[in-house]
């Protein structure tokens, strides 16, 4: 018999703190879908983060139901007891088992949702819940909406209203709880060992994919579930698409290798990107762009305090990144220029920090009014990954640095006391990255 490994007054207090700013609402948090990999073979299983979060379970079909200040008060729907079903695929809690270990007050079996459910949203004045992201389970809500409004009887009252779960949980999501920063930091240290063991395998002739499979080892071997998204393992000129997917070609002599991968931790992610030299040691070309970059991202890291906007980040960035591009002669005319017209986006298209937690893009806001950023706070944790890109068959570009693409990607949570990078154990400095080469 399984049994959960983390203790379920963790989900119980979020449970309660999300409840209190819903009070005559329900939230509807659905599992995510299993999904079909190749006939009857499915994807590894991955729980969606939201109901996740508020109960630890990570069953296919299931939903949680919560209705704060009512009772019950958190009602768990899940797949029953099967014998046969669990012979082929596995152990399932069943609806005692989830009462049991899951500390919510009623647990049901998936089938009755549509009449329980009906029941128990008669006394709320709105859903929260997150629509179109699973059409089957939407088509359950509405019927089960319809039944609420049916059974209202001659009331008048129309269909309860939909407000988006997304935000509502984003706003507690982006500020990390003690276990949540527990299992960031243990995520951010097996990532970061990974990825050492992957840049001392690393040489000429070795394929992308023999350094995938080892830090998929690294990470698993030391207790990661697996990774927290598909790394990126991109030599040479592949390192120039951003999410390159293919992980099949070998390193050659004299090229950089981009790694981008992470680890998962009881649903946690890290985030990490090391670029480093296939042969012993960079190319005077490729330390200088590489060292350029190293120094954008310290500067960045030095800015990630309480207050600083999050805009900030990506404003200095840019501008860091243009006096960059203009030294080495990638772009003309002036840095405003560049900037009002974008076209740094031709060797940095992308942005320079997510938050990171359950999703390697983590949920929360990062403008609280369209068009300003919002302040960072303490306790969210953030990715911080400039990088420039320069395609092979830029014809404007200084040959030595065609088919090179360079990212430091770092995770840092916001303290009171400055900024703490979680992924710290995996070097960046030159002569660090050529020390682990010797
Ligand atoms: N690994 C995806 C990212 O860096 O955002
Ligand atoms: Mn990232
Ligand atoms: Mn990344």
């Amino acid at each position: 018999m399984r049994k959960p490994e983390l203790d379920m007054q963790i989900f119980k207090r979020r449970r309660h703190q999300v409840g209190q700013d819903i009070q005559g609402s329900a939230l509807i948090l659905a599992a995510s879908p299993e999904a079909i990999r190749n006939f009857d073979v499915h994807h590894p299983y991955r729980q969606d983060s939201n109901l996740y979060y508020l109960t630890g379970f990570e069953e296919p079909e299931s939903v949680l139901l919560l209705r704060p200040g009512r009772d019950p008060e958190a009602v768990l729907f899940v797949r029953s007891k099967d014998v046969e079903r669990e012979t082929w695929d596995g152990f399932r809690y069943g609806p005692e088992g989830a009462e049991e270990y899951f500390l919510v007050d009623r647990a049901y079996p998936i089938q009755d949702f549509e009449e329980r459910a009906a029941e128990l949203l008669l006394e709320v004045d709105q859903v929260y819940y997150s629509q179109f992201r699973d059409v089957a389970f939407d088509r359950r809500l509405q019927d089960t909406l319809l039944r609420v409004q049916t059974r209202a009887r001659r009331s008048g009252r129309g269909l309860l209203p939909i407000l988006d779960a997304y935000p509502l949980l984003g706003e507690f999501r982006l500020r990390k709880d003690d276990h949540e920063l527990k299992m960031m930091r243990e995520s951010a240290e097996i990532a970061a060992q990974a990825h050492i063991e992957v840049i001392k395998l690393t040489s000429p002739g070795i394929n992308e994919r023999a350094l995938y499979g080892r830090f998929l080892y690294e990470i698993m071997a030391r207790g990661a579930s697996g990774p927290s998204y598909q790394g990126i393992f991109a030599s040479g000129a592949n390192a120039t698409t951003l999410h390159y997917v293919f992980n099949d070609q070998e390193c050659r002599a004299g090229e950089v290798i981009l790694v981008d991968a992470g680890a998962e931790v009881h649903g946690y992610a890290s985030d990490i990107t090391r670029s480093f030299p296939v042969s012993k040691q960079f190319t005077s070309a490729q330390k200088e762009l590489y060292n350029q970059v190293l120094e954008v991202q310290k500067k960045i890291i030095a800015l990630m305090r309480p207050g600083t906007n999050y805009s900030q980040l990506q404003e200095t960035t840019v501008a860091a990144l243009v006096e960059v591009m203009l030294d080495h002669k990638l772009l003309k005319g002036s840095p405003q220029e560049i900037i009002e017209k974008g076209s740094y986006r031709k060797y940095y298209p992308h942005g320079v920090s997510h938050f990171l937690g359950l999703d390697v893009h983590d949920a929360g806001k990062t403008e609280l009014a369209k068009g300003q950023g919002r302040p960072l706070e303490e306790r969210m944790v953030l990715t911080v990954e400039p990088g420039i890109y320069i395609p092979a068959q830029d014809l404007e570009a200084p040959p030595e640095l065609r088919g090179l693409g360079i990212r430091i990607e770092d995770d840092v949570l916001i303290t009171a006391e400055g900024p703490e990078v979680l992924t710290q154990g995996v070097p960046k400095e030159v002569h660090e990255i050529e020390a682990l080469r010797s």
